[in-house]
């Protein structure tokens, strides 16, 4: 039997959701990570300090008793997102980051940003009290086609912004392309989360003999040699990247529908994921600064001291679990799993 020993790792970047969801989803998370980048697309949205001081407190309060477990919160950026408001954030020393999207972009993304140079005094702020700037990096014009969107993004808005906030600090969230990656490479002050999806599978595994909504995500999956550039980034041993699962909980009724929801379930299973694409890179040294040290370094925090253990053992990833009224379907579901955690 072959065991692979972590620091235990943080999720850098998480859907918790609220309410009966996340008391359903939150002890897998705490099963796996120390602490998680939580994100703040709920409806409402969570746009202040104090909005976020209370989701904090829901989500202690859904800790497995005798479990440990810390949220890092995020303010969800707006067009009346104040100066002010960024200041009490970098007061309260729970608040670690401010999200971007743009309006419409994704999931809960109707309050997002409609012209970011609108937040240029905002942006100003974080850069002058240091706080960073969590970017869903994908343009929404209607005329950009869908596998375009983040490449469109880099071009359109985030070469500007750099070039406006040089010493700001980002985290291109979720990246799907090779063009994040150079991006990210040639850029000073930014980093960038990659989820287990982007590195296992290219857009062919949606369209696998039929339809498959439960590998529908945003930004959706894209080419072979973007997954390839995505699996050489992760398993360079570069700090600039590191994990994020993006972990997403839909029911199983609102993904499989005419009009399906964007995101990936990987809670249940993030690390076993992450395994296995270091192990297909012949990379599994690279997993756990990966995981668990490159994140805590960029968000200045320490790293973590326990341990984790990973098995080499072949088990079947549930078809389904309990999660509202129709359950959840987890990513790979039925599938064989090579790695376990203990
Ligand atoms: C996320 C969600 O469901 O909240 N969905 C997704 O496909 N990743 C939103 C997001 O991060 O884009
Ligand atoms: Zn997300």
């Amino acid at each position: 039997m072959q065991n692979l020993t972590l620091t235990r790792p943080d999720d850098w970047h998480l859907h918790l959701r609220d309410g009966e969801a996340l008391k359903a989803v939150l002890p897998h998370t705490v099963h796996q990570f120390a602490r998680a980048i939580i994100m703040p697309n709920l409806k409402p949205p969570i746009r202040s300090v104090a909005d976020a001081a209370a989701y904090r407190e829901r989500i202690i309060a859904a800790i497995p008793t005798g479990k440990q477990f810390e949220s890092l919160m995020t303010l969800y950026l707006t067009d009346n997102t104040s100066p002010e408001e960024i200041i009490s954030a970098k007061a309260s020393q729970f608040v670690k980051a401010i999200k971007y999207y743009p309006a419409g972009a994704t999931t809960n993304s109707d309050f997002g940003v409609t012209d970011i140079r609108k937040c240029d005094r905002v942006l100003e702020m974080m850069e002058q009290v240091d706080i960073p700037l969590l970017l869903h990096g994908e343009v929404t014009d209607r005329d950009v086609d869908v596998f375009d969107r983040e490449k469109v993004f880099i071009e359109k808005h985030l070469i500007p912004l750099k070039e406006r906030f040089s010493n700001l600090r980002v985290v291109l969230e979720h990246i799907t392309t090779s063009d994040a990656v150079q991006f990210v490479l040639a850029t000073n002050k930014i980093a960038a989360t990659i989820t287990p999806q982007h590195l296992l599978f290219s857009r062919n595994i949606i369209f696998q003999g039929g339809i498959r909504p439960h590998f529908y995500c945003l930004p959706i999956l894209k080419r072979e040699k973007h997954r390839l550039a995505l699996l050489q980034a992760a398993t360079s041993g570069n700090p600039k990247f590191f994990l994020g699962t993006d972990s997403a909980p839909h029911t199983r009724n609102s993904k499989e529908s005419s009009c399906g929801c964007a995101g990936c379930y990987s809670a249940l299973h993030a690390m076993e994921l992450y395994a296995s694409a270091f192990e297909s890179a012949n990379s599994l040294d690279k997993l756990e600064a990966f995981a668990s040290f490159y994140g805590p370094d960029f968000y200045q925090l320490p790293r973590n001291t326990e341990q984790i253990t990973l098995t080499k053992t072949t088990w079947r990833i549930p078809d389904e679990v309990p999660f509202l009224e129709s359950g959840l379907v987890p990513l790979c579901a039925g599938q064989e799993m090579r790695w376990q955690m203990a």
